[in-house]
C-alpha cells in the first residue's frame, strides 16, 4: 500500500494546485460570499473524487489537463452537497472535515448561498470546457445527470423521505438512496474520464463506478457507528437518532460489514476485466474498505 499512498498524494497535490489557482482568481462582492465558498472548498477533504479522475486518466492514457477542470467542477458540487447536507433543515451537523460546518462559521443564509455559488461555478467550468467539442459536452451532461434530479439530489430527497416514512420495500429504498446520494458522485469521475477517452472501457468502468459508490456509502454508514470524531472530522452516531435508512440499520453492523466485503470483491473482479494497469483502483477499493475517515 506504500505505493498507493504515494500515488494518492501525488494526485492530491496536483489537484490542490489546480484548485488553488482557481481560488486565487475568485473575487466576489461582497467578499463574504467568496470567503464562505473558500472555507468549505479549502477545508481539506479526502478529495477522493478528483483523485479517482486523475487515476482513471492514467489508466486510460489521458492527459491530466483534460480532466482537471472537470475534477474541480465535481469537487465543487460535492462540497456544495456537504454544505447543504449539514444545514439544520437537513442533517443538522455542526462539524465537517474537523471544523465548524459552513453554517456554523458563516450563518445559515451564507451557507445556502455558498452552496448555490459552488454549484453555479461548477457548471461555468463545464460550459467553458464544452466549447472544446462534443465529448466535453457529453462529460458535462453526465456530471449534470449524476448531480441532479436523477442523481445526488434525488438521493438526498429519498434519504429525508424515508427517515419519516416506512418504505414498502426497504432494501430497494436503501439501494436507491445510496446509489443516488453518494453513488452517483463517485460514478461520475470514473465514467466521465471514459467519455473523455472516447468511451474506452466504458461498460466495465461504469459497473465499477456504481459498485464503488455503493461501497463508499456502506463504509460511511458503518463508520457512523464504529468511527470517532477525531478521525472522521464529523460527529458520529448520528444516523440512528435521525432515523436514517442505512446499511447498519437494515442489516445490522456485522452483516453490513460482510456486504461491504462482498461489494469490494465485486469491484475487484470488474477491474480484472480491464486490460490496463488498474492496480491503483484496486488499492483504492482496499483503502475504502479499511478507511477510518
Ligand atoms: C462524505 O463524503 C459524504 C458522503 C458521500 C458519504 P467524503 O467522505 O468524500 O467527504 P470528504 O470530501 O472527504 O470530506
Ligand atoms: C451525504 O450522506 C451525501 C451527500 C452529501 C450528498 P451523509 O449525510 O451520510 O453524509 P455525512 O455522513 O453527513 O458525511
Ligand atoms: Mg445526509
Ligand atoms: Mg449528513
Ligand atoms: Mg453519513
Amino acid at each position: 500500500m506504500h505505493d498507493f499512498f504515494h500515488s494518492y498524494n501525488e494526485y492530491l497535490t496536483e489537484f490542490e494546485a489546480y484548485l488553488a489557482s482557481y481560488v486565487k482568481k475568485l473575487q466576489t462582492k461582497p467578499e463574504i460570499l467568496g470567503e464562505s465558498m473558500q472555507y468549505s472548498l479549502l477545508n481539506g477533504g479526502k478529495r477522493i473524487r478528483p483523485v479517482l479522475m486523475l487515476a482513471c486518466a492514467d489508466v486510460l492514457g489521458l492527459e491530466k489537463a483534460e480532466v482537471l477542470p472537470f475534477a474541480l467542477a465535481l469537487e465543487m458540487i460535492h462540497t456544495y452537497s456537504l454544505v447543504h447536507d449539514d444545514l439544520p433543515a437537513m442533517d443538522d451537523d455542526d462539524f465537517r472535515r474537523g471544523k465548524p460546518s459552513n453554517h456554523k462559521a458563516f450563518g445559515e443564509a451564507n451557507a445556502i448561498l455558498a452552496g448555490d455559488a459552488l454549484l453555479n461555478e461548477a457548471y461555468a467550468i463545464c460550459f467553458k470546457e464544452s466549447l472544446k467539442g462534443e465529448k466535453y459536452v457529453r462529460a458535462s451532461q453526465f456530471l449534470n445527470e449524476c448531480a441532479g434530479v436523477y442523481g445526488m439530489i434525488a438521493g438526498q430527497s429519498a434519504d429525508l423521505y424515508y427517515s419519516e416514512k416506512q418504505a414498502e420495500d426497504p432494501e430497494e429504498a436503501l439501494h436507491y438512496i445510496h446509489a443516488c446520494k453518494c453513488g452517483k458522485l463517485l460514478l461520475a469521475p470514473i465514467a466521465m474520464v471514459s467519455i473523455l477517452a472516447d468511451n474506452r472501457y466504458y461498460y466495465p468502468l461504469e459497473q465499477f463506478g456504481k459498485l464503488f459508490g455503493l461501497l463508499f456509502q456502506m463504509t460511511d454508514d458503518i463508520l457512523d457507528v464504529t468511527g470517532n470524531f477525531d478521525s472522521m472530522g464529523k460527529k458520529v452516531q448520528k444516523d440512528e437518532g435521525k432515523n436514517k435508512l442505512t446499511y447498519v440499520r437494515l442489516y445490522g453492523l456485522e452483516n453490513a460489514k460482510v456486504r461491504a466485503d462482498m461489494c469490494a470483491t465485486d469491484c475487484r473482479a470488474i477491474l480484472e476485466s480491464i486490460d490496463e494497469d488498474t492496480s491503483f483502483l484496486r488499492n483504492m477499493v482496499d483503502y475504502v474498505l479499511a478507511r477510518q475517515n
